[in-house]
């Protein structure tokens, strides 16, 4: 058989891997489309008559002629800069420079209110999984972790605000000066989420921001807004009116218009870094504005001469096509020495045709559809400079695709100058460049724009010692023999350069947040008497002694 007809082969079975209706799995199904017409604004939900944005899969059905079409999955509002104001004004009202209900709520009654909220979208689970894996194609078991993963997040930042507010709350005294230490919110904060985790990765910002008492304009992901629609109702009856207020519409328009109003305190962004560039210059007071920011990444693998090859073919596999190697924690370079290069790659390419691709709902499945609808172009463009310059594509069959499958591509060898080096595919492309001397490797990263994560794979402990040190400096995880990737999320996740801005794990998304604050008096007794009836009679909020169980 030829190449060509390999090719065509492969181009067949993709096609017939896209469902006729019938054939989807019953419990899985969009029944009717969803168009949603509601918007939750200062605490009510409003119909909205305006224009729509429909949504469609990037799963097909096929036709008995073969032809395919893209399963509609509904439509949402399409609101602009005068909803956006309306959402800003909601929040400046419910914030209340401070005095409002929510930012002045006791620590208690504000988890109180988030596991309310957390109560009701566990009970809707199985819609918004079944949302998750129709709109960003993410398989079932994926969508279901991540929902589970955002459900077990919240629950520890809940457990981890007790401990911090327990740990403030009493009295220091030094040098003669009583003071009560806490941390307090810092007013509005404009959150956007990523398409790649629509739910898990919104929540690890929306959840920490809101605990905190600050009050929160959501705008969601382009891909993953219907998922929101289930939840739409425990916002509104779980948190007072005015504390979460969700703008839709064009990103382009209504996001810098809101952040050109100024009253945005903290951006909180989960995308590029160009356009949080943007965002921020967008702000007029550039001092007021706190950032926090999860970007783009471009991390590497860096493979030894006596690296374990059957281990780091798992890890490679996983770290570079877990979700078609859709994550910002993705491997998107992998950097291998030449003496094991020919190994690594056989073995790395078997393993590739072992891996299921089809539909999300499918056991067992690991590639599935893309949702950027000219993802497939790009990639083709990448493979097309690549090999136009001297490089190969080694799997066969990598690169073949139909509509929005892509059958993953391992491009080899990939050197500076192709597009594949630097710029960060997103996507089901595997770049790889042989190295002789480990300094090639290190200059890669320390080159690179991007300081998130990097992979080692080796065995030698004075070779891995040698390459943590100056590569911790680097990005901010060096992974040893495994992948790279966010979790577990207690644990810091950041990067260097144009990869983050502020620290999100658990713990460190309290605190990017909020700002330490404190009530300070000299100590007399007059003063000791003063804080002994606020305190005793429990007159407020801050100045306590309270412990939450
Ligand atoms: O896209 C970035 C996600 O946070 C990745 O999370 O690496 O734990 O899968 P993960």
């Amino acid at each position: 058989m030829t190449h060509s007809d390999a090719r065509g082969n492969l181009k067949e079975s993709l096609l017939a891997l896209f469902p006729e209706e019938h054939q989807i799995a019953e419990d899985c199904r969009i029944l009717s489309p969803l168009h949603q017409r509601s918007i939750l604004l200062d605490g009510e939900m409003h119909v909205w008559k305006g224009e729509t944005r429909p949504v469609h899969s990037p799963m097909c059905v096929r036709g008995a002629d073969g032809s395919l079409t893209h399963v509609e999955l509904g439509s949402y509002p399409l609101t602009g800069t005068a909803e956006a104001d309306a959402a800003l004004a909601a929040a400046e009202r419910a914030y209340d420079h401070g005095r409002g209900q929510w930012p002045t709520m006791s620590v208690a009654e504000r988890i109180a209110c988030v596991q309310n909220f957390t109560n009701q979208i566990i009970a809707r689970r199985r819609e918004i999984v079944n949302l998750i894996m129709w709109e960003i194609g993410k398989s079932l078991a994926d969508s279901e972790k991540e929902f589970d993963r955002t459900i077990d997040y919240i629950k520890a930042t809940i457990a981890e605000l007790k401990q911090l507010d327990n740990g403030n709350s009493r009295f220091q005294i030094v040098d003669g000066t009583i003071a009560q230490i806490r941390r307090s919110p810092l007013g509005i904060v404009l959150c956007m989420g990523p398409y790649n985790y629509p739910m898990n990765e919104t929540f690890t910002t929306l959840i920490p921001a809101l605990i905190m008492g600050n009050v929160v304009v959501f705008k969601p992901p382009r891909f993953g807004v219907l998922l929101y629609y289930p939840m739409l109702e425990a916002f509104r009856s779980a948190f007072p009116r005015g504390v979460i207020n969700i703008v839709y519409g064009q990103g382009n328009v209504v996001v810098p218009h809101v952040m050109a109003s100024g009253k945005v305190n903290v951006l909180a962004l989960i995308g590029t870094s160009k356009v949080a560039d943007q965002l921020k210059k967008a702000h007029p007071k550039s001092n007021r504005l706190r950032a926090v920011l999860g970007l783009e990444a471009k991390n590497a693998a860096i493979i030894l001469p006596d690296a374990d090859v059957e281990l780091t073919v798992k890890e490679c596999i996983a770290g570079t096509l877990s979700f078609n190697g859709q994550r910002c924690t993705a491997i998107k370079m992998i950097l291998v020495h030449q003496a094991i290069a020919e190994r690594f790659l056989r073995r790395f390419c078997e393993e590739i045709g072992k891996l299921k691709i089809g539909m999300p709902w499918e056991k067992g499945v690991t590639l599935t559809p893309l949702p950027e609808m000219n993802k497939v172009a790009y990639m083709n463009d990448c493979i097309a400079d690549a090999v136009g310059q001297g490089a190969r594509v080694l799997n066969e069959g990598g690169g073949t695709s139909v509509e929005t499958l892509f059958y993953p591509a391992v491009v080899y060898p990939v050197k500076d100058g192709m597009k594949l080096y630097r710029e960060e595919q997103f996507g089901p492309l595997i770049p790889v460049a042989p190295f002789e001397d480990i300094e090639t490797a290190l200059e890669y990263v320390i080159s690179s724009d991007h300081g998130q994560q990097v992979s080692i794979f080796g065995t030698d402990p004075e070779q891995i010692a040698s390459l943590v040190d100056p590569l911790v400096n680097q990005v901010c995880r060096v992974n040893i023999n495994c992948q790279c990737q966010r979790s577990p999320d207690i644990f810091p996740f950041t990067g260097r350069k144009d990869s983050a801005e502020g620290t999100l794990s658990v713990h460190d998304a309290l605190r990017a947040f909020s700002i330490r604050t404190m009530v300070a008096a000299k100590q007399t007794d007059a003063t000791k008497t003063l804080l002994d009836a606020i305190v005793l009679g429990h007159k407020s909020n801050f100045v306590n002694t309270h412990f939450i169980l």
